[in-house]
Formats: structure tokens, C-alpha cells, sequence
């Protein structure tokens, strides 16, 4: 796990296989003020991270922000058993076998609000996420729309990312803008939510973390709609 902020956010990636792809995926670990850790599309609890996340405080909420960031929340369920864990819109119904505190919504939870804000992004027929914005940071966290690929993929994947449109290019990838073709006017509403947030770095779930000019990398990822 590794620093991304000091002393308020931290990451750990990890090797994922999609669809034939080494995407990797990465957890966001957010340290409130009073030590309670908000954690952000787990990865998989070993005995490293959890000494590491002991280390930096309790953990005490676990978010998964979309239908398919839940792989490795079960892995916390036995350790943590006091921990609260919160489902993005939809993956109850996908995870009857997790016991869910709560559906997030457009409104932050009392536990976390004063520190971080979020939102529904709608308007993607497949899926809705859930936007996060880490305040004193103005750190933007979200997952799936946007990714990239990049120079050190192998080139199965480079060309895959060309296919997809995120070579080189953090954006939602093309079978996700399809899916948000069907419904632009609400796309268009999400965009414009996230655009009040005055962030300058966003975490993303599969590519390079995007730590310049953030506005105008989410910007040009969403001009199309
Ligand atoms: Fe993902």
C-alpha cells in the first residue's frame, strides 16, 4: 500500500484479469480525521494490508461503488466484523450473500460527510456508479468510467485500449459510452455534478492515477456527450 496523500489517502493495486486483459485494480483507503478508515473498492485483505491498515486506523466503512467493484469484500467480513459496508445502487440484489448497512446514494452518510462528498453518476443503461470527492484533498474517486491503457501493457491489451478508445486517453471506454449514448441528457446532469466539485486529482480504478491537470483530463473525457 502506498501513499497518495500523507497522513489521508492511501492505495493499494493489484494484478486483475478482464476479459483476457491485465487491468490491475486499486483500492482507495481514506483516513478520517478521527482515525476511522473509509475504504473504496476493497482489494483483497492479506496479512500485509491488514497489519498496514491497522497501523493507520480502524477500519470502519467499506464502499463498493458499482456492480463490479465488490470482488474481495467478503475478505473483510470476518476481521472487521464491526466495519459497515455500504453497496453502490444495484448490487444488493447481485450479493445477497453480503450483508449491506446501507444502498448509496446522492446524500453522504453522517459517518463520512463532513469529509467527503458523493453522488450518483447516472445515465449508463449497464450500470450506475457512485463518485466520491475527498474534500480537504479535492481528490475525485471513481472506478470504471474512466480507465486506460497504456505504453507498458503488453500488446494484446494496447490493442485493446486502442479498440476501447482509452489508449493513452483516460476515458470511459467505448462499450460503457455506448451505454450512455441511450440517455445523454442524464449523462450530461452527472457530468456537470462532478464538474462542481473542485477537484485536482482523480483516482481511478484501472490505468495511471491522474494527478495534473484533472479537470481538463475529466473534461475531455466527457466532451463527446
Ligand atoms: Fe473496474
Amino acid at each position: 500500500m502506498k501513499e497518495f496523500v500523507a497522513n489521508q489517502i492511501y492505495i493499494n493495486e493489484i494484478p486483475l484479469r478482464f476479459l483476457g486483459m491485465q487491468l490491475g485494480t486499486r483500492m482507495t483507503v481514506i483516513r478520517m480525521k478521527n482515525s476511522a478508515l473509509f475504504l473504496h473498492s476493497p482489494t483483497k485483505l492479506t496479512p500485509n494490508i491488514k497489519k498496514r491498515l491497522d497501523e493507520l486506523g480502524k477500519v470502519s466503512i467499506i464502499v463498493c461503488p458499482n456492480k463490479l467493484h465488490h470482488l474481495y469484500v467478503n475478505s473483510y467480513v470476518d476481521n472487521y466484523p464491526n466495519a459497515k459496508i455500504y453497496a453502490a445502487p444495484g448490487l444488493e440484489k447481485k450479493r445477497k450473500d453480503i450483508q449491506f448497512n446501507g444502498t448509496l446514494s446522492d446524500e453522504s452518510n453522517e459517518a463520512w460527510s463532513e469529509e467527503i462528498d458523493q453522488m450518483v453518476f447516472r445515465g449508463c443503461f449497464f450500470m450506475k456508479e457512485v463518485f466520491f470527492f475527498h474534500k480537504e484533498t479535492k481528490t475525485l474517486i471513481i472506478t470504471d468510467f474512466i480507465q486506460s491503457i497504456h505504453s507498458y501493457h503488453n500488446l494484446f491489451e494496447r490493442i485493446m485500449g486502442r479498440v476501447g478508445g482509452v489508449y493513452d486517453n483516460p476515458s470511459p471506454p467505448r462499450d460503457l459510452r455506448l451505454m450512455m449514448c441511450l440517455d445523454r441528457q442524464t449523462v450530461r446532469q452527472s457530468v456537470k455534478r462532478v464538474k462542481q466539485w473542485k477537484f485536482d486529482k482523480i483516482i481511478i480504478a484501472h490505468g495511471q492515477l491522474i494527478t495534473q491537470d484533472a479537470q481538463f483530463v475529466f473534461n475531455k473525457a466527457f466532451d463527446w456527450i
